[in-house]
């Protein structure tokens, strides 16, 4: 079938003819002698293109383009218009017609004006689904900006385990997103429609801790003068994200585990066990490798939430995103304070590219605020953007400097040593490891927290 045509036409025998002659070339078509009719039809059955004439008793040809334009902007109307009336045709396609035959016409004329016209809408209806398809793939991420391979792999990762419940450990340093990546990963899991829970286990003494987690029965210490419930079971058909995982007491951590293994609770100072149905995402900028090493992390709870890996590379580790990202605050704050800043000028879109944002998209933004709010030119310049970026030389070890601003921690010297190292023997990692005095493992960990590459 070669597509299902409605005809149009207060001309009985014009609606036989073309009835007939079409129905031989194989399409499916029916034909209608009032607009009226027509549109009956429509509402009930389904058509790829509509063909009609302009002069009809009742509802005029034109008026009938404007109905379906109206209403099923998704069929495309073909009007027929008699010889020599041009403003006519013309007024078609403005009330929304797809296009115009004159009378009068060749079948084949007319048929090859209609696959036009079908594969139109064949097209478009594609173009509909694969948009639907896009958004779709997008949902939840939008808050995710970069198009670097590094964040194109995050965002991989993200879709491919979202859905499921295992538990996920998001690291990276501080400012990298670990929080815009918990709950992408929230949205797009089929708890996206519970709560999201956040809790920064950094940010309480351990007993506050305990019973904001597992939750309290009255009585349970002096303060408690009412039961509550823990955000374990707060966050039931959602999400619990524990920010900050590195930081929980080691005292705490035995029953953390317990809790994640048999997926239940027991409140401070109660008897009985809560069950609860979250999924759990932790997140921490501390090396936890090392941590429990040194016997400050328990292994076994490491393990079981680290089912699920999602490092985030550091900021200076993806490109021009820096200049993605700083587009998109420049707009986002000059939006907010009302002033003309559309852009950054090359200098200053360098000096971002080579300073190594120690507190990634978090220093990136605030950086961004300050220089709008500071410029006077509609593109930031280099004098907007503070000291250290602006005077920041990359790769230089500093050690006998006198400017104190030339100073920096150890740390730093340590990664910028490490880097000219590995730069100065072409890269190969376990010559680099044996100048340095690391053993291949320590070097690749290293490497993969300033962001270069591990592997090879
Ligand atoms: N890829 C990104 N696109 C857009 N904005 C981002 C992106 N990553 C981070 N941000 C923004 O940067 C800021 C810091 O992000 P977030 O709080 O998620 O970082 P974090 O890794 O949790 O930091 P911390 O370790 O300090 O808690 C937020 O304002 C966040 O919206
Ligand atoms: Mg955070």
């Amino acid at each position: 079938m070669n597509g299902r045509v409605l005809i149009v036409d207060d001309d009985k025998e014009m609606c036989r003819l073309l009835e007939t002659a079409f129905h031989k070339r194989g399409y499916a078509i029916a034909a209608r002698t009032t607009a009226e009719e027509a549109f009956e039809l429509l509402a009930a059955e389904d058509f790829d293109v509509v063909v009609s004439d302009i002069n009809m008793k009742g509802m005029n040809g034109l008026e009938l383009c404007a109905r379906v334009a109206q209403n099923r902007p998704d069929i495309p109307v073909v009007v027929i218009t008699a010889f020599g009336t041009f403003d006519t045709a013309v007024a078609a396609i403005r009330a929304g017609a797809y296009d115009f035959i004159t009378k009068p016409f060749e079948v084949d004329v007319l048929e090859l004006t209609l696959k036009r016209a079908i594969q139109h809408r064949v097209l478009r209806e594609e173009v509909k689904r694969l948009r639907r398809a896009v958004d779709d793939r997008e949902r939840g991420l939008e808050d995710l900006t970069g198009q670097s391979p590094a964040m194109h792999k995050v965002r991989d990762l993200i879709l491919r385990v979202a859905e499921s419940d295992t538990s996920v450990l998001i690291t990276g340093e501080s400012g990298t997103g670990k929080e815009v990546v918990a709950r992408a990963l929230h949205h797009r899991s089929r708890r996206g429609g519970g709560p999201f829970v956040a809790i920064n286990c950094a940010a309480m003494p351990e007993a506050l801790l305990e019973s904001e987690l597992f939750g309290h029965e009255k009585g349970a210490f002096t303060d408690a003068k009412a039961k509550t419930v823990g955000l374990f079971v707060q966050a039931n058909g959602g999400t619990l994200f524990l920010d900050e995982i590195g930081d929980m007491p080691l005292g705490l951590q035995p029953k953390l585990l317990r809790a994640l293994q048999e997926r239940k609770v027991r409140p401070v100072g109660g008897g009985t066990e809560v069950a609860f149905d979250a999924r759990v995402i932790a997140a921490t900028n501390r090396d936890l490798e090392t941590a429990v090493d040194e016997k400050r992390f328990r292994e076994d709870l490491y393990y079981r939430i680290n089912v699920i890996h999602v490092p985030l590379p550091p900021l200076r580790a993806r490109g021009n995103d820096v200049l993605l990202l700083a587009q998109q605050f420049l707009h986002q704050f000059a939006g907010q304070s009302g002033k003309n800043v559309v852009g950054l000028s090359t200098a200053a879109a360098e000096k971002l590219l080579s300073y190594h944002w120690p507190g990634n998209v978090r220093e990136l933004s605030n950086c961004i605020e300050r220089a709008v709010a500071l410029t006077q030119f509609d593109r930031l310049q280099v004098e907007d953007l503070p000291e250290k970026v602006r005077d920041y030389r990359p790769s230089h070890i500093i050690v006998a400097s006198d400017d104190a601003s030339d100073l920096v921690s150890m740390e730093e010297v340590e990664r910028r040593y490490v880097l000219r190292v590995l730069q100065a023997v072409g890269g190969n990692k376990t010559m680099a490891a044996h100048i340095l005095g690391f053993d291949r493992k320590t070097l690749y960990r290293k490497l993969e927290r300033y962001g270069v590459s591990g592997e090879g």
